[in-house]
């Protein structure tokens, strides 16, 4: 195959990548299933010599978010990312600091109050990019009913709408990440600057509009269930502001219209299910046993990702071949270009100190052996490594194949 001989393919043990690839061949689509990552893996990890957005980014990044909210999402990756790639540490050593990292970062997201109404806005806006080939590789295997099962640390609402956006969300395509829980029967509205409650029960007699907000004033709501401009009372400190509505019609029909097709729209409140991070892929147990056990005859596995993390993907799904394709980015992009650049510096200073043993080794001799050795130890673990490929088409070559 022609796209084995680029220069960013590297493959230790070729016989045996032509063995599994026959193995999938013969199988042919009956038996054929993809798991894979999303971020810098299906996602692009740079273009024109520029960095690409994560999902988390794609968020962090938007008009949305305060500027000193992005500020400490920008020091808090600073630190965990290093960690997160940085070879010397052993997964069970990062593993508590990408919880330490995902439970920070969310929590700041939780205080922006994003807006589930500004997702599809923002991705559009954003620089989130599928890798080059993308159409041929979810149009084949959606012509091909092969199932697609995207398994991400990242976050699903972002992930979901940049697929859609993209025109190949296809109904053989499964998604397991992250999804931001947004609060759709109590709406919070942040309206000129005030928060205010209005909890209202489905099929109830009437509904409550309890207004307390931090500056102590109460508000009303007009005919359409929004805030109304009329006098603000401010009320004390402790008092709560509370009054049935008459059922018959008017302000109380337009807030119970609100409740079925919420007026003001979800606001985040926190994240479904258990954390996904990049170092236990391998757990979730029931949402995947619950997606697996329905494909126990498709035992041949492409599995792609782009962290050593994702190698457990696959950990407990019936397999006869399984074809790993690790995508290896140029971790030079990831900090800065220049050697002798202070911010290489500090963020391999900002490593915990019990864990930094190579903390004593110049920036920039850190970052050249962080390539290498991640190169050896990728093409261990891989059957085949890309290096700085941003293109599907080593995968889209296999599948021609296959299919
Ligand atoms: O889809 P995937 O599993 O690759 O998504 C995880 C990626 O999200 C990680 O590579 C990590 O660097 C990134 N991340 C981020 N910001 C966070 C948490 C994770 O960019 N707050
Ligand atoms: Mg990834």
């Amino acid at each position: 195959m022609p796209e084995f001989q680029k220069k960013t393919v590297h493959i230790k043990d070729p016989a045996k990548v032509e063995e599994i690839i026959c193995g999938l061949i013969k199988g042919g689509a009956a038996k054929l299933q993809v798991i894979t990552d999303f971020d810098m893996t299906l996602s692009r990890f740079s273009h024109n010599g520029k960095r690409c957005p994560t999902c988390h980014n794609v968020i962090d990044n938007c008009k949305y978010v305060s500027d000193e909210c992005r500020k400490k999402l920008h020091e808090l990756k600073e630190k965990y990312y290093a960690i997160e790639i940085a070879p010397e540490l052993t997964i069970q050593e990062k593993y508590p600091y990408m919880i330490e990292w995902y439970t920070k970062s969310h929590a700041l997201l939780i205080e922006q109050r994003f807006q589930q109404d500004k997702l599809e806005e923002v991705i559009r806006d954003s620089d989130i990019m599928l890798k080059e080939g993308y159409e041929t590789f979810f149009d084949k295997l959606n012509e091909h009913t092969v199932p697609v099962f995207i398994f991400s640390a990242g976050l699903g609402d972002v992930l979901e709408e940049a697929i859609r956006q993209s025109g190949v969300y296809y109904p053989n395509v499964k998604v397991i990440s992250n999804f931001m829980d947004f609060d759709e029967n109590v709406d919070l509205a942040i309206l000129g600057g005030y928060l205010f409650v209005q909890s209202i029960e489905k099929g109830a007699k009437h509904a409550c509009a309890g207004a307390v907000a931090e500056d102590q004033k109460r508000m009303s709501w007009n005919e359409d269930g929004r805030r109304c401009s009329g006098p603000e009372t401010p009320i004390q400190p402790d008092q709560q502001w509370d009054r049935p509505w008459d059922t018959s019609g008017g302000l109380s029909a337009a807030l119970q219209n609100a409740v079925d097709k919420p007026l003001i729209p979800g606001v985040i409140k926190g994240f479904k299910g258990e954390l996904i991070h990049v170092y236990n892929k391998h757990g979730d147990a029931l949402r995947r046993t619950e997606y697996f056990s329905h494909l126990k005859e498709n035992s041949n596995i492409v599995l792609l990702g782009d962290s050593l993390g994702d190698l457990v993907m696959a950990d407990g799904v019936s397999v006869e071949n399984i074809l790993k394709i690790g995508f290896l980015n140029d971790k030079d992009l990831e900090i800065d270009s220049d050697p002798t650049s202070t911010s290489k510096t500090d963020s391999l200073n900002k490593f915990p100190t019990d864990l930094n043993g190579q903390s004593a080794i110049r920036a920039h001799d850190a970052v050249v052996f962080q390539i290498d050795e991640s190169l050896e130890k990728y093409m261990d673990l891989y059957d085949i490594v890309l290096v700085k490929d941003e293109t599907l088409d080593v995968a889209n070559s296999i599948l021609q194949k296959i299919l």
